[in-house]
């Protein structure tokens, strides 16, 4: 078999204001082809074929470096430390209060201003005897956008010979922090940004969601989704019951809620089915909740690739993640990482055609 660093390869994407360079990474493997880039951590392309063997592009981003600089979406981008909300931007852990940068209302967003998203990640290629991969590694210091710790976070790419592409997050902490990190990719599987999702249909292995409050933070409860425009046990359009008079459709101006995924351990948390292309995208994931978000605040003011300007409702994210507001809401799975553990979660994303 073909050393998986063959199938790397490493192309230059752009500089940075800083003056830094940011290659693109190329992965190949089973009729897949992905790009990664050290800006974010972001994964800018997505190529998989349709049912005639057709190759398209099926996420949302942006043609350069600057586009990623400049944008506020997280296209494609790693989210950390916490991804989704925490409350009024405030926790408290083991006795203390800790005040977090607010940039969502009144709320702390997506790890903050300069999470993540926004950091210059390293990559180098991974050693894998199967597909292609990418390793890329961040430190964020004790401090860091106000949460305590100095947290070393690894995220891994890897493209199998079966066209899944499997994320594996690790972290550790030297104190305790809340750790949600996750993948923020908008999936457009006709390939074309400028349509809608709504026609996409998909199914959620979940039972229950996280109802939320005007600034989209969980009241705390679980709801079941049986006989509301939540319930995607069954497969649905996204755009069915999108425009269904609902009190939580209208706080968020459509989806944008965690589900609670069914049963524990790497699981199937949903499934999407664009019935022009026949393009399948299955989400597994070894984490308890997932967003989906509709794509509700995309409007069209941002340049993306190849000049098109995703407007509402072009892309979907379906987001692996633990509940949001988790270090607020002692009912909802831990997320706090301490000294010691080792934070560690999957997500394979699996392209596929029906
Ligand atoms: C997440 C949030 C949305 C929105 C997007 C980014 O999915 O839940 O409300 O902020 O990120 O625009």
């Amino acid at each position: 078999m073909a050393a998986a660093k063959e199938e790397v390869q490493r192309v230059p994407f752009g500089r940075l204001p800083t003056g830094e360079e940011v290659d693109a990474w190329v992965l190949r493997a089973g009729g897949v082809e992905a790009r990664v880039v050290g800006y974010g951590g972001a994964i800018v392309a997505l190529r998989v074929p349709d049912r005639e063997g057709r190759v398209a592009d099926v996420v949302l981003g942006y043609d350069d470096v600057q586009g990623y600089v400049d944008g506020r979406a997280y296209l494609g981008a790693l989210i950390g430390r916490y991804a989704n909300r925490i409350r009024g931007g405030c926790f408290r852990l083991d006795g203390r209060e800790y005040a977090l940068p607010v940039n969502d209302g009144p709320n702390h967003l997506h790890g903050g201003p300069l999470g993540f998203h926004r950091a210059l990640w390293r990559v180098e290629p991974l050693d894998t005897t199967e597909g292609a991969g990418v390793a890329l590694a961040h430190d964020s210091p004790n401090g860091d956008q106000g949460y305590p710790g100095a947290v070393r976070a690894r995220v891994a790419y890897r493209l199998t010979a079966r066209g899944e592409l499997v994320v594996d997050y690790r972290a550790d902490s030297d104190r305790p922090t809340p750790v949600n990190l996750t993948q923020h990719s908008y999936f457009n599987l006709t390939g074309d940004p400028a349509r809608d999702i709504l026609d996409h249909r998909l199914r959620l292995e979940a039972d229950r969601f996280t109802p939320v409050d005007a600034t989209l933070i969980p009241t705390g409860e679980t709801a079941p989704v049986a006989g509301t425009p939540f319930d995607f046990r069954e497969p649905a359009a996204i755009g069915g019951r999108i425009g269904a008079d609902h009190p939580q459709l209208a706080r968020a101006g459509g989806y944008d809620h965690n589900f609670v995924i069914r049963g524990g351990g790497l699981r199937l948390a949903a499934r999407v089915h664009e019935p022009g292309s026949g393009r399948v995208l299955e989400v597994h994931t070894t984490e308890p909740g997932i967003q989906f978000y509709s794509g509700n605040f995309l409007d069209g003011t941002e340049r993306g690739k190849g000049g098109a300007r995703p407007g509402r409702r072009c892309g979907f994210c379906l987001e692996p993640q633990h509940f949001p507001d988790s270090p607020n809401q002692p009912a909802f799975p831990s997320a706090i990482l301490r000294p010691g553990e080792t934070y560690s979660s999957r997500t394979v994303y699996r392209f596929g055609v029906e």
